[in-house]
């Protein structure tokens, strides 16, 4: 520890079954020796999970605080509470104005997860819960204060150096990726433009290398993008369609696409939403976050897989040229629909989108959506909703969220969702059940299903997950929700990769 100085932060761990060997600890040993036992013996450390004793060592040491961090039992200790436990402690080190941060990884490692996996849980929750948005207030509190700086503490052993090293980074830059989704999806729409939108994703395709082309509204009607475009009309600002490319492998083939509705504000347009249906909509691109979050976790790690992000990026709003109830339009795979509802508009952006991914080759296709409040009255506000046309893919991105922790569930599409979709009198489609708003989720899931056709496609609908009150890991606002699930998907496929090749090695 010689090398440390003015670490006002030192946490460490505890585990129910643990709590008595804190005396012996070699770090709390040297600062405390005779006193620990007299602490542990009267309770005076909590260990339960998702609370924090601070104890102070009177500034006479280079440590000037320890931070215990309690976990509950060893054996019930999910990696989501591990997370939200040291969560917790974090906040409580920030309203201290603690600056420099020094984890103790052992002390937090547990049954069923190795020390690599403990050291990306604790990386990740530390930025998630240090996150702030900076946002727009001109007082003092809202002024970022001195950057924090957090390493870890594992003993000598180099070879457990090394490996939570490499956990702790990765789970850093999970975090990282999440928060930059977050701070999209907290900018207001009159900052967060199609224009800011668009040149923040040329940004991010120079910094890690992707490639990029954005096609201006001129190009998406060239390419008949009937539904994107048909949203935008009414707007006099233009639509832009983002594309952005990450190559991991050899050649350009076969690429994962991911589809994330970028609507910049949501009025409702003609079907206009109420005044409090209204707030919030800024974050109504917060599908569009998670692609753009999951391509810089993607962009830093350099999995081996090819990656296509297509972003319809528009608002929703009216003027005399806005579409309307009762148009008919006709999306890029030549359906026509009759818009029902111009509120449905997230579909719209989408069906074309996807119908471009498929034209470049994707031979996978994820779409994230804030799509319907229907999802988030049947799921809840922590609780993506995800749809299907396959089975076996599914199964695959699921083993991806139970990675990243992010809560998952299936939702069905059945005949009666596809009838009420192609229920209309005067086209091929309606973009909304008429008459009828039970079930919306899955109507809207049924529509899209349409336009992807026979190639392998999910749909999740993060309309309740995208946004959060407030928890220790989570501040109030945007969650930058499936940031992280759609990186591990990338992440998992490329590890299947080098598994294979592996095995062609050993077959030759
Ligand atoms: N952006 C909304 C969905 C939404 C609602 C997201 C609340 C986050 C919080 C979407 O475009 C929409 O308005 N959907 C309609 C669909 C309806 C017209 C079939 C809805 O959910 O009411
Ligand atoms: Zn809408
Ligand atoms: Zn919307």
């Amino acid at each position: 520890m010689h090398f440390y100085q003015n670490i006002d932060g030192f946490f460490i761990g505890v585990y129910q079954e643990d709590l008595q060997k804190l005396p012996v600890h070699p770090i709390v040993k040297k600062y405390f020796s005779a006193a620990m036992h007299d602490y542990v013996q009267k309770k005076m450390i909590s260990t339960k999970e998702k609370t924090v004793t601070v104890l102070p060592t009177l500034h006479v040491q280079e440590i000037q605080y320890f931070y215990f961090v309690g976990l509950g039992s060893k054996k019930k200790c999910t990696r989501e509470l591990l997370k939200e436990s040291f969560a917790v402690a974090v906040k409580a080190s920030q309203a201290y104005q603690a600056r420099q941060l020094v984890v103790d990884m052992q002390s937090f490692s547990k049954h069923g997860a190795t020390l690599e996996e403990t050291a990306t849980d604790l990386g990740e929750a530390f930025e998630r819960s240090a996150y702030r948005f900076s946002g727009y207030q001109t007082t003092e509190k809202s002024q970022i204060k001195s950057p924090y700086t957090i390493d870890f503490y594992v003993g000598t052993d180099s070879l457990n150096q090394a490996t939570v090293r490499t956990g702790f980074r990765f789970g850093r830059i999970l975090g990282n990726g999440q928060n930059s989704a977050r701070t999209l999806v907290n900018m207001p729409s009159n900052y967060l433009t199609v224009d800011t939108f668009c040149q923040y994703c040329k940004d991010l395709a120079k910094a890690y290398d992707l490639r990029i082309q954005i096609y201006s509204r001129t190009e998406c009607e060239e390419m008949g993008m009937g539904a994107f475009l048909a949203v935008n009309q009414g707007s006099s600002i233009p639509a832009q369609l983002v594309v952005l490319e990450y190559q991991g492998l050899d050649e350009w083939k076969n690429p994962i696409a991911f589809i994330g509705k970028s609507v910049i504000f949501d009025t409702g347009g003609y079907s206009l939403k109420s005044s409090a249906g209204m707030l919030s909509m800024k974050t109504d691109m917060g599908g569009g976050a998670a692609v753009l979050g999951a391509m810089e976790i993607i962009g830093k790690l350099k999995p081996k897989a090819n990656v296509l992000a297509v972003l319809p990026v528009t608002d929703n709003v009216v003027n005399s040229y806005a579409y309307k109830p009762d148009d008919v339009i006709t999306s890029m795979s030549g359906k026509t629909i009759e818009i029902t509802n111009t509120d449905a508009e997230g579909r719209l952006t989408l069906c074309d989108a996807i119908t471009f991914a498929k034209k470049q080759g994707a031979t996978e296709l994820i779409d994230v959506a804030t799509l319907t409040g229907a999802m988030m009255i049947a799921l809840g506000k922590t609780v993506t909703g995800m749809m299907t046309n396959n089975l076996a893919f599914l199964a695959r991105f699921q083993k991806a969220a139970e990675s990243a922790t992010e809560c998952v569930w299936h939702m069905p599409i059945f005949e009666e969702h596809r009838n009420s979709i192609l229920s209309s009198k005067i086209a091929d489609m309606v973009n909304t059940q008429l008459g009828n708003r039970y079930g919306g989720g899955l109507a809207a899931g049924a529509f899209l299903e349409q336009f992807a056709g026979d190639t392998p496609w999910i749909h999740l609908d993060i309309a309740g997950p995208s946004t959060t009150k407030g928890t220790a890991l989570d501040p109030a606002g945007g969650t930058g929700v499936m940031a992280r699930s759609l990186a591990y998907y990338v992440l998992l496929l490329s590890q299947a990769q080098s598994s294979d090749e592996k095995n062609i090695v050993k077959a030759q």
